[in-house]
């Protein structure tokens, strides 16, 4: 009898669950009645507490378009999961003795980036274990797509989309914030689709001045709006020169929820312009996945159901020009997948006239 346990770690996002049907309906055609299923709950939490519950087939039914996650999930960031304290213990050594208690032969893990740090660790520490990977980031290393990722652009392209016609009737300033605080695949994905006029990432600090001539080349011509696409975690170049601490603490003293307030504000004062700012925020992590993500998953996770089925574990199933391949958890684990700031998409949206602030 195989033994299969199942967890979700981290953000949620579209698409978790056609992995998990994905993952486990091949499972159960490999091996028949020769597997059982435990669902782990709230992803490494449930490790740590020993709380999870063996799954029937039934389970795994009418899910595939199904947002969130059927098991949970939880943050437990890397750090935490590493320090042994008064409080908790050694939670390695509890993920260990859970994994160990229900006997499984392999654990299938979904997850982003910090999840991955997790997972190379406890197949360090010589657990079976087999990944996927998920996130509306896309930042995952070694893979060219996560799922979850076409989800949340179709739904920040949307909102770019429906603010197009509200900034045109009103002739304003529009800032769309999308999520993205490292990484900003997501706000390059939605401003390109939704023709916004300027995309601001982490990766390619702004300054002030640039996103003035912008608005202003734009006014000029003749256009009575202007849309921004800002990623949350964009900063200024100001910004970037600073040492993490710094940094920290500046941003704790910013006076805004967040930055797209406070470059309204800056952009207001500068131009004399109304400005407005929408935050669609966990929006983009709900709903169905989109078509591309319940195949995208599904792929995934046929795949890792092949890696268990030949015993090959300590694996990551990616997306590799076209192709889902195995990738050794170490050459994830730890890694980002940021946007380089002179890429092809990057150049692309220069082409067409699309600031980055930068200029
Ligand atoms: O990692 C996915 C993500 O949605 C990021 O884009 C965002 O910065 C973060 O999670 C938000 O985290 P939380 O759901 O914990 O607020």
């Amino acid at each position: 009898m195989k033994k299969v346990g199942i967890l979700t770690s981290g953000g949620d996002c579209q698409g978790l669950n056609a992995a998990i049907r994905g993952v486990v309906k091949s499972l159960y055609k490999k091996f028949g009645n020769d597997v059982e299923i435990y669902g782990i709950h709230d992803g490494y939490r449930g490790l740590i507490e020993g709380s999870f519950q063996p799954m029937r087939p039934d389970d795994f039914s009418g899910i595939l378009t199904l947002g969130g996650t059927i098991l949970g999930t939880s943050r437990q960031p890397y750090k935490t999961i590493r320090a042994v304290d008064a409080n908790s213990g050694d939670k390695v050594k509890k993920m260990k003795e859970t994994y160990g208690k229900i006997g499984l032969d392999c654990l299938v893990i979904l997850g982003g980036n910090g999840t991955h740090k997790t997972a190379n660790l406890l197949s360090q520490e010589g657990l079976h274990i087999v990944t996927l990977p998920k996130t509306i980031d896309n930042d995952v290393w070694n893979t060219d797509m996560t799922f979850g990722f076409s989800s949340a652009a179709e739904i920040a392209t949307h909102v770019i989309d429906c603010i197009h016609t509200t900034a045109t009737s009103h002739g304003r300033i529009f800032i769309v914030e999308v999520m993205g605080h490292k990484v900003g695949w997501l706000t390059l994905q939605a401003g390109l689709a939704g023709g916004a006029d300027v995309i601001l990432i982490p990766e390619i600090p702004y300054r002030m001045d640039a996103i003035v001539a912008a608005l202003q080349r734009r006014s000029e011509s003749g256009k009575r709006f202007s849309i921004l696409a800002v990623a949350e975690g964009a900063v200024s170049s100001d910004e970037a020169r600073m040492s993490k601490k710094e940094f920290k603490s500046e941003r704790e003293k910013m006076k805004y929820p967040s930055i797209s307030y406070r470059l309204a504000d800056e952009i207001g004062k500068r131009t004399g312009h109304e400005i407005r700012v929408t935050v669609p925020g966990h929006f983009q992590r709900g709903g169905s996945p989109c078509t591309y993500d319940r195949v995208l998953a599904t792929r995934f996770g046929t795949a890792a159901s092949e890696l268990i089925f030949q015993e090959k574990y300590g694996y990551m199933v990616a997306l590799k020009n076209g192709y889902i391949i195995p990738v050794p958890l170490s050459d994830v684990a730890g890694r980002l997948k940021s946007v380089p700031g002179n890429c092809e998409i990057v150049r692309s949206a220069k082409d067409i006239g699309i600031s980055f602030g930068c200029e």
